[in-house]
């Protein structure tokens, strides 16, 4: 293989799994100008009769969120949500001890749902296993679901929502082994406790999908221990397990970084075998997936703390080229992943973390907004295991690492099937040929690229498409063939149609 030139296979028929249409997700907490200010900010010329930020919900649209989570966060682990619903003017101002800030109230649980309708999201919704009770856990499963007849499911009717919600995913807590989580709590105490509060929350409704906290990420002294002792106590009430991680490029090794796919696919290696060993040794005919319900880029260039404040500036990030081509490789892996992962929420959906940036006047998409975008509105059907030849690029961090990262997806419904390219290489254009072996005759019907040639390059208020994604020509098939070039520091989209 020459330096320039790289193979791509690609073949219908080599299939990994369904993708789960969950992976394209995202998290909304209680935290800086996420809710207040991202989501809902009913002072602003820009919001509706809701209150809610008309150009925020447009552009969650146009990345078609699957599934929504919601309260936190660690901000869960302190949060009644009784607090959060009921006439605006009699709920409570608190101070918010995840995030030392001060919380309204004024968004709560059934302004969520009607936010998740209005962007057209799957609700799903985490519990208080912090200071929070089973019991306190289960009143919210009667609230949400339930017919009117009873207490809870009554109370929800008296505030002006007569039918149930059918919440069908549930977070049973938040990061239960941190330290600094509120009412952290040691591996067997929270596996009993998330084992209770997911049996009374499953008694209320049998058709909840439950979550259990996993390690908040690979580097914890419990990890992966934690997991598998959870998961041995809870597991034939829970059906996913939760996975959170966070990224950076703090050590100014991009060469690394942009490799990063590396790590998320051996993190979920981990836990996929963990979640084998623990279905064998229970002899247990029931499944447990992946859910990685937190995952983003975070710098930590901002502050993350408040100072008794309302709606405080909190993790504002900015993301450059190479977070984005970092954001793209962790979709491929979310496919080349997709028999065990089946929910995935980007952490978050504006402002805090995010690659959505408001203020009063104006919206800001940042450079990462656009993968995901790609992403969710064209992996449909099966994953496909896809082939690569590429030359190698030499990181410090993981050795030689090939210069393309490629996932792909077919519909045999429809026909349509799409194939995912990074080339992570700062300096090498390279030309490569994708080449579907299938046999099946078909067109590429649609090309984007992002690219640049600076990684830092970021977008900003006053340029704010710097980084975005370019339509390119859509490129001929020939014998089930196609040609494309593909600059450094890019990511590449083909959609196809077979006849
Ligand atoms: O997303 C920000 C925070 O990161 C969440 O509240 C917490 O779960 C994680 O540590």
């Amino acid at each position: 293989m020459s330096r320039n030139t790289a193979k791509i296979f690609v073949d219908a028929n080599r299939t990994i799994a369904e993708i789960s249409p969950l992976l394209f997700g995202g998290f909304a907490e209680h935290m800086g100008r996420c809710v207040y200010e991202g989501i809902y900010d009913p002072k602003s010329p820009r919001a509706d009769e809701r209150g809610f930020r008309t150009d925020v919900l447009e552009a969650l649209r146009e990345q078609k969120y699957s599934v929504m989570r919601y309260p936190g966060g660690n901000f869960l682990s302190g949060y009644n949500w009784l607090d959060g619903v009921g006439p605006k003017d009699q709920r409570p101002r608190r101070r918010d001890l995840a995030w030392f800030s001060i919380e309204t109230n004024q968004f709560g649980t059934d302004e969520f749902i009607e936010f998740c309708r209005a962007i057209d999201s799957e609700p799903m919704l985490a519990v208080n296993m912090g200071t929070g009770t089973i019991q306190s856990a289960a009143d919210l499963v009667e609230y949400c679901n339930a017919p009117t007849g009873t207490y809870y499911a009554d109370l929800r009717a008296k505030y002006g929502h007569k039918e149930p919600y059918n919440v069908r995913y549930w977070c049973v807590g938040n990061e239960m082994d941190g330290p600094w989580q509120i009412g952290h709590l040691d591996m067997e105490e929270y596996g009993k406790k998330a084992r209770e509060a997911a049996k009374m929350m499953k008694w209320h409704d049998p058709s909840i999908k439950t979550v259990l906290c996993g390690s908040s990420n690979d580097q914890m002294p419990t990890f992966p221990e934690w997991d598998r002792t959870a998961l041995e106590i809870a597991w034939e009430h829970v059906d996913y397990l939760s996975i959170h991680h966070y990224t950076n490029n703090s050590a100014g090794d991009t060469p690394s970084y942009l490799a990063s796919a590396i790590q998320f696919e051996h993190y979920l290696d981990t836990l996929d075998g963990t979640l084998r060993y623990v279905k064998a040794k229970k002899r247990s005919k029931h499944d447990v997936y992946l859910s990685w319900d937190e995952w983003q880029v975070w710098n930590f260039s901002a502050p993350t703390t408040g100072k008794w404040d309302e709606a405080p500036h909190l993790a504002e990030e900015i993301y450059t080229l190479e977070d984005a081509l970092v954001v793209a490789q962790w979709l491929n892996v979310f496919l080349r992943r997709a028999h065990v992962l089946k929910i995935a929420c980007v952490a978050q959906i504006v402002n805090i973390i995010s690659w959505l940036q408001t203020r009063p006047d104006g919206l800001l998409k940042q450079t990462s907004f656009y993968p995901f975008k790609l992403v969710s509105n064209h992996a449909r059907g099966e994953s496909l295991d896809v082939a690569v030849q590429a030359p190698t690029i030499d990181t410090a961090k993981w050795g030689g690492v090939p210069a393309l990262d490629v996932s792909a997806s077919y519909d045999a419904a429809s026909g349509e099937g799409a194939v995912f390219i990074v080339n992570r290489s700062e300096t090498d254009a390279l030309v490569t040929d994708v080449v579907w072996q299938d046999g099946k005759t078909l067109t590429v019907t649609g090309g984007w690229q992002l690219a640049g040639t600076d990684p830092k390059a970021a977008n900003t208020w006053e340029e704010p498409n710097n980084i975005t994604a370019q339509a390119i020509q859509a490129p001929a098939v020939e014998d089930g063939k196609a040609t494309l070039q593909l600059p450094p520091l890019s990511f590449t989209v083909l959609t196809t149609k077979a006849a």
